[in-house]
Protein backbone atom coordinates (compact mmCIF):
# COMPACT_ATOMS: atom_id res chain seq x y z
CA UNK A 1 0.00 0.00 0.00
CA UNK A 2 1.18 3.59 -0.70
CA UNK A 3 1.10 6.91 0.87
CA UNK A 4 -2.23 7.13 -1.18
CA UNK A 5 -3.90 4.65 -2.79
CA UNK A 6 -6.22 5.54 -6.02
CA UNK A 7 -9.14 3.31 -5.26
CA UNK A 8 -10.70 1.81 -8.57
CA UNK A 9 -13.74 3.43 -7.61
CA UNK A 10 -12.33 6.64 -7.49
CA UNK A 11 -10.90 6.07 -11.01
CA UNK A 12 -14.41 5.10 -12.72
CA UNK A 13 -17.85 3.91 -11.06
CA UNK A 14 -21.61 3.32 -12.22
CA UNK A 15 -23.90 5.65 -9.63
CA UNK A 16 -27.45 4.08 -10.29
CA UNK A 17 -29.53 6.36 -8.94
CA UNK A 18 -29.41 9.09 -11.61
CA UNK A 19 -27.89 7.38 -13.55
CA UNK A 20 -24.41 8.19 -14.18
CA UNK A 21 -21.05 6.70 -14.74
CA UNK A 22 -18.49 8.88 -12.73
CA UNK A 23 -14.87 9.26 -14.00
CA UNK A 24 -11.37 11.06 -12.90
CA UNK A 25 -11.37 13.38 -15.44
CA UNK A 26 -7.29 12.26 -16.12
CA UNK A 27 -7.05 15.42 -18.61
CA UNK A 28 -6.89 17.87 -15.39
CA UNK A 29 -4.43 15.19 -13.71
CA UNK A 30 -2.27 16.16 -11.90
CA UNK A 31 -3.68 20.03 -11.03
CA UNK A 32 -7.16 18.75 -10.43
CA UNK A 33 -8.85 16.24 -9.46
CA UNK A 34 -12.25 16.90 -10.76
CA UNK A 35 -14.84 14.51 -11.62
CA UNK A 36 -17.05 13.81 -15.29
CA UNK A 37 -20.36 12.69 -15.04
CA UNK A 38 -21.25 11.21 -17.86
CA UNK A 39 -25.14 10.40 -18.38
CA UNK A 40 -25.43 8.71 -21.27
CA UNK A 41 -23.22 5.71 -23.02
CA UNK A 42 -22.40 8.45 -25.74
CA UNK A 43 -21.17 11.43 -22.77
CA UNK A 44 -18.88 7.85 -22.17
CA UNK A 45 -17.69 7.26 -25.48
CA UNK A 46 -16.70 11.08 -25.44
CA UNK A 47 -14.89 10.55 -22.38
CA UNK A 48 -12.93 7.71 -24.14
CA UNK A 49 -12.18 9.79 -27.40
CA UNK A 50 -11.06 12.68 -25.43
CA UNK A 51 -8.95 10.95 -23.12
CA UNK A 52 -10.77 11.73 -20.03
CA UNK A 53 -10.46 8.05 -19.05
CA UNK A 54 -7.36 6.43 -21.40
CA UNK A 55 -5.09 3.27 -20.69
CA UNK A 56 -6.48 0.03 -22.56
CA UNK A 57 -7.85 -1.73 -19.39
CA UNK A 58 -9.69 1.05 -18.27
CA UNK A 59 -11.35 2.25 -21.43
CA UNK A 60 -12.68 -1.57 -21.51
CA UNK A 61 -13.78 -1.04 -17.72
CA UNK A 62 -15.78 2.98 -18.64
CA UNK A 63 -17.17 0.52 -21.53
CA UNK A 64 -18.52 -2.04 -19.63
CA UNK A 65 -20.28 0.41 -16.98
CA UNK A 66 -21.68 2.69 -20.41
CA UNK A 67 -23.59 -0.26 -21.56
CA UNK A 68 -24.74 -0.70 -18.45
CA UNK A 69 -25.72 2.62 -17.81
CA UNK A 70 -27.79 2.41 -21.55
CA UNK A 71 -29.82 -0.78 -19.99
CA UNK A 72 -30.22 1.09 -16.63
CA UNK A 73 -31.96 4.12 -18.73
CA UNK A 74 -33.53 1.92 -21.26
CA UNK A 75 -31.94 2.88 -23.97
CA UNK A 76 -31.38 1.15 -27.57
CA UNK A 77 -28.36 -1.57 -26.47
CA UNK A 78 -27.12 -1.91 -30.14
CA UNK A 79 -26.62 2.10 -30.85
CA UNK A 80 -25.15 1.97 -26.98
CA UNK A 81 -22.86 -0.70 -28.06
CA UNK A 82 -21.42 0.84 -31.42
CA UNK A 83 -21.25 4.43 -29.96
CA UNK A 84 -18.74 3.43 -27.83
CA UNK A 85 -17.02 0.66 -29.59
CA UNK A 86 -16.44 3.72 -32.32
CA UNK A 87 -14.51 5.36 -29.93
CA UNK A 88 -11.16 4.52 -29.99
CA UNK A 89 -9.87 1.75 -33.04
CA UNK A 90 -6.55 0.46 -30.76
CA UNK A 91 -7.18 -0.61 -27.47
CA UNK A 92 -8.60 -4.01 -27.79
CA UNK A 93 -9.98 -4.05 -23.95
CA UNK A 94 -12.92 -2.03 -25.74
CA UNK A 95 -14.13 -4.60 -27.76
CA UNK A 96 -13.13 -7.01 -25.48
CA UNK A 97 -15.51 -5.71 -22.86
CA UNK A 98 -18.20 -4.85 -25.26
CA UNK A 99 -18.40 -8.19 -25.98
CA UNK A 100 -18.38 -9.60 -22.42
CA UNK A 101 -21.24 -7.01 -21.59
CA UNK A 102 -23.66 -8.16 -24.49
CA UNK A 103 -25.18 -10.93 -22.42
CA UNK A 104 -25.58 -9.31 -19.62
CA UNK A 105 -25.16 -5.62 -19.11
CA UNK A 106 -25.93 -5.30 -15.30
CA UNK A 107 -24.03 -3.12 -13.01
CA UNK A 108 -22.65 -5.65 -11.24
CA UNK A 109 -21.53 -7.25 -13.65
CA UNK A 110 -19.80 -3.92 -14.66
CA UNK A 111 -18.50 -4.04 -11.74
CA UNK A 112 -17.53 -7.41 -11.37
CA UNK A 113 -15.27 -6.84 -14.73
CA UNK A 114 -13.71 -3.83 -13.12
CA UNK A 115 -12.68 -5.71 -10.26
CA UNK A 116 -11.36 -8.80 -12.11
CA UNK A 117 -9.41 -6.67 -14.47
CA UNK A 118 -7.84 -4.84 -11.32
CA UNK A 119 -6.69 -8.95 -9.76
CA UNK A 120 -5.23 -9.35 -12.97
CA UNK A 121 -3.19 -6.52 -12.11
CA UNK A 122 -2.14 -7.58 -8.73
CA UNK A 123 -1.63 -11.14 -10.54
CA UNK A 124 0.48 -9.84 -13.45
CA UNK A 125 2.44 -7.46 -11.63
CA UNK A 126 3.75 -10.61 -8.92
CA UNK A 127 5.43 -12.43 -11.72
CA UNK A 128 6.39 -9.21 -13.31
CA UNK A 129 8.45 -8.22 -10.16
CA UNK A 130 10.35 -11.71 -10.30
CA UNK A 131 12.28 -9.83 -13.43
CA UNK A 132 13.51 -7.62 -11.12
CA UNK A 133 16.92 -7.86 -9.65
CA UNK A 134 18.29 -5.87 -6.44
CA UNK A 135 18.81 -1.85 -6.95
CA UNK A 136 17.31 -2.13 -10.66
CA UNK A 137 16.53 1.16 -12.13
CA UNK A 138 13.70 1.12 -14.53
CA UNK A 139 12.65 3.59 -17.41
CA UNK A 140 9.18 3.27 -18.32
CA UNK A 141 6.69 5.12 -20.98
CA UNK A 142 2.87 6.29 -21.24
CA UNK A 143 0.83 5.38 -17.97
CA UNK A 144 0.65 2.21 -17.44
CA UNK A 145 -0.76 3.02 -13.84
CA UNK A 146 -3.93 2.60 -11.50
CA UNK A 147 -5.66 5.25 -13.80
CA UNK A 148 -5.09 3.32 -17.21
CA UNK A 149 -6.28 -0.22 -15.39
CA UNK A 150 -8.90 1.21 -13.13
CA UNK A 151 -6.90 -0.28 -9.88
CA UNK A 152 -3.46 -0.84 -9.32
CA UNK A 153 -1.53 -0.74 -12.72
CA UNK A 154 0.09 -3.04 -15.03
CA UNK A 155 3.78 -1.92 -15.74
CA UNK A 156 3.55 0.72 -12.53
CA UNK A 157 1.93 -2.39 -10.54
CA UNK A 158 5.32 -4.40 -11.91
CA UNK A 159 7.08 -1.39 -10.59
CA UNK A 160 4.77 -1.01 -7.63
CA UNK A 161 5.59 -4.75 -6.39
CA UNK A 162 9.36 -4.59 -7.11
CA UNK A 163 9.38 -1.52 -4.74
CA UNK A 164 7.34 -3.40 -2.40
CA UNK A 165 9.91 -5.95 -2.29
CA UNK A 166 13.08 -3.99 -2.12
CA UNK A 167 14.50 -4.80 -5.71
CA UNK A 168 13.75 -1.39 -7.27
CA UNK A 169 16.01 1.77 -7.14
CA UNK A 170 14.68 4.08 -8.81
CA UNK A 171 12.07 4.86 -12.02
CA UNK A 172 12.54 7.42 -15.37
CA UNK A 173 9.38 8.07 -16.53
CA UNK A 174 9.41 9.01 -20.17
CA UNK A 175 7.09 12.28 -20.70
CA UNK A 176 5.34 10.85 -23.23
CA UNK A 177 4.55 13.36 -26.30
CA UNK A 178 2.32 14.72 -26.90
CA UNK A 179 -0.16 14.41 -24.38
CA UNK A 180 2.61 13.85 -21.73
CA UNK A 181 0.56 10.59 -19.68
CA UNK A 182 4.24 10.20 -17.89
CA UNK A 183 4.63 13.11 -16.37
CA UNK A 184 1.61 13.83 -15.66
CA UNK A 185 -0.05 10.96 -14.95
CA UNK A 186 2.82 8.09 -14.29
CA UNK A 187 4.58 10.38 -12.15
CA UNK A 188 2.38 11.90 -10.32
CA UNK A 189 1.00 8.07 -9.36
CA UNK A 190 4.57 7.35 -8.61
CA UNK A 191 4.79 10.46 -6.39
CA UNK A 192 1.74 9.17 -4.41
CA UNK A 193 3.35 5.78 -3.92
CA UNK A 194 6.48 6.59 -3.08
CA UNK A 195 8.95 5.48 -5.52
CA UNK A 196 11.92 7.73 -6.34
CA UNK A 197 11.61 9.05 -10.17
CA UNK A 198 12.78 11.52 -12.77
CA UNK A 199 10.78 12.81 -15.93
CA UNK A 200 12.55 12.48 -18.99
CA UNK A 201 12.16 13.75 -22.36
CA UNK A 202 11.49 11.31 -24.64
CA UNK A 203 14.38 11.82 -26.40
CA UNK A 204 16.51 11.63 -23.61
CA UNK A 205 16.67 7.98 -23.37
CA UNK A 206 19.15 7.00 -25.46
CA UNK A 207 22.02 8.75 -23.36
CA UNK A 208 20.41 7.61 -20.21
CA UNK A 209 20.66 3.97 -21.62
CA UNK A 210 24.41 4.45 -22.85
CA UNK A 211 25.70 5.81 -20.01
CA UNK A 212 24.73 2.90 -18.39
CA UNK A 213 21.76 4.36 -16.05
CA UNK A 214 18.63 1.92 -17.19
CA UNK A 215 18.85 -1.42 -16.39
CA UNK A 216 14.71 -2.45 -17.50
CA UNK A 217 12.19 -1.18 -19.93
CA UNK A 218 8.58 -1.99 -18.82
CA UNK A 219 5.64 -0.92 -20.27
CA UNK A 220 2.03 -2.07 -21.02
CA UNK A 221 0.03 -2.56 -24.43
CA UNK A 222 -2.80 -1.62 -25.95
CA UNK A 223 -3.26 -4.78 -28.53
CA UNK A 224 -0.85 -8.08 -28.06
CA UNK A 225 -1.50 -9.90 -31.91
CA UNK A 226 -1.06 -13.47 -32.05
CA UNK A 227 2.65 -13.68 -32.56
CA UNK A 228 3.51 -11.13 -29.58
CA UNK A 229 3.83 -7.95 -31.85
CA UNK A 230 2.35 -5.06 -29.53
CA UNK A 231 0.82 -2.08 -30.24
CA UNK A 232 1.56 0.53 -27.45
CA UNK A 233 1.67 4.48 -26.86
CA UNK A 234 3.60 5.90 -29.51
CA UNK A 235 7.42 6.16 -28.63
CA UNK A 236 7.32 2.31 -27.27
CA UNK A 237 8.77 0.80 -30.32
CA UNK A 238 12.11 3.49 -30.53
CA UNK A 239 12.68 2.65 -26.84
CA UNK A 240 12.87 -0.85 -27.94
CA UNK A 241 15.28 -0.36 -30.69
CA UNK A 242 17.25 1.57 -28.15
CA UNK A 243 16.87 -1.24 -25.60
CA UNK A 244 17.99 -3.74 -27.68
CA UNK A 245 21.21 -1.90 -28.97
CA UNK A 246 22.27 -1.59 -25.58
CA UNK A 247 21.56 -4.90 -24.35
CA UNK A 248 18.72 -4.18 -21.89
CA UNK A 249 15.66 -5.72 -21.79
CA UNK A 250 12.09 -5.17 -22.75
CA UNK A 251 9.24 -5.81 -20.82
CA UNK A 252 5.74 -5.79 -21.73
CA UNK A 253 2.72 -6.03 -18.90
CA UNK A 254 -0.43 -6.66 -19.52
CA UNK A 255 -3.91 -8.89 -18.61
CA UNK A 256 -5.29 -11.54 -21.08
CA UNK A 257 -7.84 -8.68 -21.88
CA UNK A 258 -5.22 -7.34 -23.76
CA UNK A 259 -4.12 -10.34 -25.66
CA UNK A 260 -6.15 -10.85 -28.92
CA UNK A 261 -5.19 -13.99 -30.39
CA UNK A 262 -7.64 -13.05 -33.51
CA UNK A 263 -5.12 -10.41 -34.95
CA UNK A 264 -2.28 -12.94 -36.61
CA UNK A 265 0.13 -10.31 -36.53
CA UNK A 266 1.15 -6.22 -35.40
CA UNK A 267 0.32 -5.21 -39.16
CA UNK A 268 -3.21 -6.29 -38.42
CA UNK A 269 -3.52 -3.59 -35.38
CA UNK A 270 -5.70 -0.92 -36.54
CA UNK A 271 -3.29 2.24 -35.15
CA UNK A 272 -5.57 5.86 -34.33
CA UNK A 273 -4.46 8.75 -35.96
CA UNK A 274 -5.74 11.53 -33.68
CA UNK A 275 -6.23 15.55 -33.85
CA UNK A 276 -2.59 16.79 -35.81
CA UNK A 277 -3.63 19.64 -33.38
CA UNK A 278 -2.44 17.41 -30.17
CA UNK A 279 0.92 17.89 -31.94
CA UNK A 280 1.42 21.38 -33.70
CA UNK A 281 -1.53 23.86 -33.87
CA UNK A 282 0.16 26.28 -36.03
CA UNK A 283 1.68 23.92 -38.83
CA UNK A 284 0.84 21.03 -40.71
CA UNK A 285 1.04 17.98 -38.19
CA UNK A 286 0.96 13.88 -37.97
CA UNK A 287 -0.66 12.36 -35.02
CA UNK A 288 -0.40 8.38 -34.79
CA UNK A 289 -0.76 7.85 -31.26
CA UNK A 290 0.45 4.22 -31.02
CA UNK A 291 3.41 2.09 -32.85
CA UNK A 292 3.99 -1.41 -32.94
CA UNK A 293 7.06 -3.28 -31.45
CA UNK A 294 7.76 -6.56 -33.39
CA UNK A 295 7.74 -9.38 -30.69
CA UNK A 296 11.49 -9.90 -31.40
CA UNK A 297 12.17 -6.74 -29.64
CA UNK A 298 10.18 -8.03 -26.60
CA UNK A 299 12.55 -10.09 -23.85
CA UNK A 300 8.64 -11.49 -22.19
CA UNK A 301 4.99 -10.82 -21.94
CA UNK A 302 3.73 -10.99 -19.03
CA UNK A 303 0.31 -11.44 -18.03
CA UNK A 304 -1.93 -12.40 -15.03
CA UNK A 305 -0.89 -16.44 -16.12
CA UNK A 306 2.56 -15.81 -15.72
CA UNK A 307 5.86 -15.03 -17.76
CA UNK A 308 5.45 -15.59 -21.73
CA UNK A 309 8.94 -16.02 -23.66
CA UNK A 310 9.12 -16.41 -27.39
CA UNK A 311 7.98 -18.07 -29.34
CA UNK A 312 4.84 -15.73 -28.54
CA UNK A 313 2.79 -17.80 -30.92
CA UNK A 314 2.72 -20.84 -28.59
CA UNK A 315 3.40 -19.17 -25.12
CA UNK A 316 0.20 -16.67 -25.47
CA UNK A 317 -1.76 -19.02 -26.95
CA UNK A 318 -1.09 -21.51 -24.37
O1 LIG B 1 -3.61 7.02 -25.49
P1 LIG B 1 -3.60 6.30 -24.18
O2 LIG B 1 -3.19 7.18 -23.04
O3 LIG B 1 -4.89 5.58 -23.92
O4 LIG B 1 -2.47 5.19 -24.35
C1 LIG B 1 -2.26 4.32 -23.27
C2 LIG B 1 -1.12 3.40 -23.46
O5 LIG B 1 -0.50 3.34 -24.49
C3 LIG B 1 -0.84 2.46 -22.32
O6 LIG B 1 0.52 2.16 -22.25
C4 LIG B 1 -1.63 1.17 -22.53
O7 LIG B 1 -2.97 1.44 -22.72
C5 LIG B 1 -1.48 0.25 -21.38
S1 LIG B 1 -2.40 0.79 -20.00
C6 LIG B 1 -2.22 -0.35 -18.78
Amino acid sequence: MGRRDLAPEVIARLEEDGPQVVLLDQRRLPDEEVNLECRTAADVAEAIRTLAVRGAPAIGIAAAYGLALAALRGDDLAEAERVLAASRPTAVNLFWALERMRSEPTPEHARALHREEVERCRRMAAHAADLFGAGTRALTHCNAGGLATGGYGSAVGALRTAWERGLLASVLVDETRPLLQGSRLTAWELEAIGIPHAVIADSAAASMMARGEVDLVVTGADRIAANGDTANKIGTYALAVLAAHHAIPLYVVAPTSTVDLTTPTGAEIPIEERDPSEVSARFSARNPAFDVTPAALIAAIVTEKGVHRPPYLETLAA
